[in-house]
């Protein structure tokens, strides 16, 4: 059973510990306030030491895994690589950052490495059954990438690897996917609103139908999952959307109806859409654009 300490015990920390428990010994819990962890302590089987990162030459665990905010990340390595007598593997949880925000605990010989849980965690009770079932980004010195292998099992998750440097690009898709599209529904909402349609009411309209189009892609590639007026390359009907829109929403939101309009052609070229039509509807989207500005 390998030995483990948490620096960080927030939403992700904690539920880490909470999920870790049977795998592995959590031996400390290294908190800027130690009064967040005592609960988080209080439900794990060995009993863990809760303490402050400047004790951190105390550590002697093989794991340690920082899970403060990303900003912190970089001022921890440094400061444990200033406090550690061994070489543990060393992760942080950020998605953003890769293993080079460790760059202080690699170079004193620590293997170091990132892993991404692909999961929402708003409090550690609520959020440490999540991990099962969950896909985790594993990045790092190829020793670091498989002990992460092994968390990830051991938290019953799914892990996957990409290259150090493409990290951050990763993380980028992974926002496009959530962060935007919840944007993107919202930008839907605002038009719904201008139909006279209250909020809750019109999430209530749109979800069935964003449900059935994530069902799709389930089983269907974007190419096959794209429906509406940009798969048929329908040229009257986008002109009537951009009238209405350009009247009702701000400039801003007729770009992004636009931009995506445009990813939605090439998606709809794959299917094999007419090639006139796709040609006339990409003058007149790109001639639409050119007005906006
Ligand atoms: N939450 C998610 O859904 C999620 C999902 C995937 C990845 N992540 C990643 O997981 C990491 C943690 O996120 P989180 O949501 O768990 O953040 P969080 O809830 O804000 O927890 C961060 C914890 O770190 C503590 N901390 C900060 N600096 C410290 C230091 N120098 N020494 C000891 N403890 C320190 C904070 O203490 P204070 O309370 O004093 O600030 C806080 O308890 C981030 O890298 C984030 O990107 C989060």
């Amino acid at each position: 059973m390998k030995t483990v300490s948490i620096i960080g015990v927030g939403r992700v920390g904690g539920a880490l510990a909470l999920a870790l428990d049977e795998k592995c010994r959590i031996e400390n819990l290294i908190v800027r306030n130690p009064g967040n962890a005592s609960a988080i302590a209080g439900h794990l089987i060995n009993k863990p030491s809760i303490t402050t990162i400047f004790e951190a030459g105390k550590i002697t665990s093989e794991i340690i895994l920082i899970c403060t905010q990303d900003s912190q990340i970089g001022r921890v390595s440094a400061e444990l690589a200033g406090n550690l007598k061994h070489k543990p593997f060393v992760f942080h949880m950020s998605g953003a950052l890769s293993s080079e925000a460790l760059n202080d605990l690699r170079n004193i010989g620590c293997p170091t490495g990132s892993i991404h849980p692909l999961v929402s965690i708003s409090d550690p009770f609520l959020g440490f059954s999540k991990f099962k079932d969950a896909y985790f980004c594993v990045e790092g010195e190829a020793s670091a990438v498989s002990e992460a292998e092994k968390i990830v099992k051991h938290l019953r998750g799914k892990s996957f690897s990409v290259e150090t440097r493409n990290k951050t690009l990763y993380h980028a898709a992974a926002v496009t996917a959530c962060g935007h599209l919840v944007a993107i529904i919202d930008t839907a909402l605002e038009m719904l609103g201008k139909c006279g349609l209250e909020e809750p009411e019109a999430r209530r309209i749109l979800l069935p139908l964003i449900k059935s189009t994530i069902e799709n892609l389930e089983t269907q590639t974007t190419v096959k999952a794209l429906t509406g007026p940009f798969a048929r390359a329908d040229l009257e009907t986008f002109e009537k959307h951009l009238e209405k829109l350009k009247e009702s929403v701000d400039p801003t939101v007729v770009g992004l109806y636009l931009e995506l309009g445009e990813r939605s052609l090439q998606l709809a070229e794959k299917q094999g859409a007419n090639r006139e039509k796709l040609d006339a509807l990409r003058q007149k989207i790109s001639l639409a654009k050119k007005n906006l500005k």
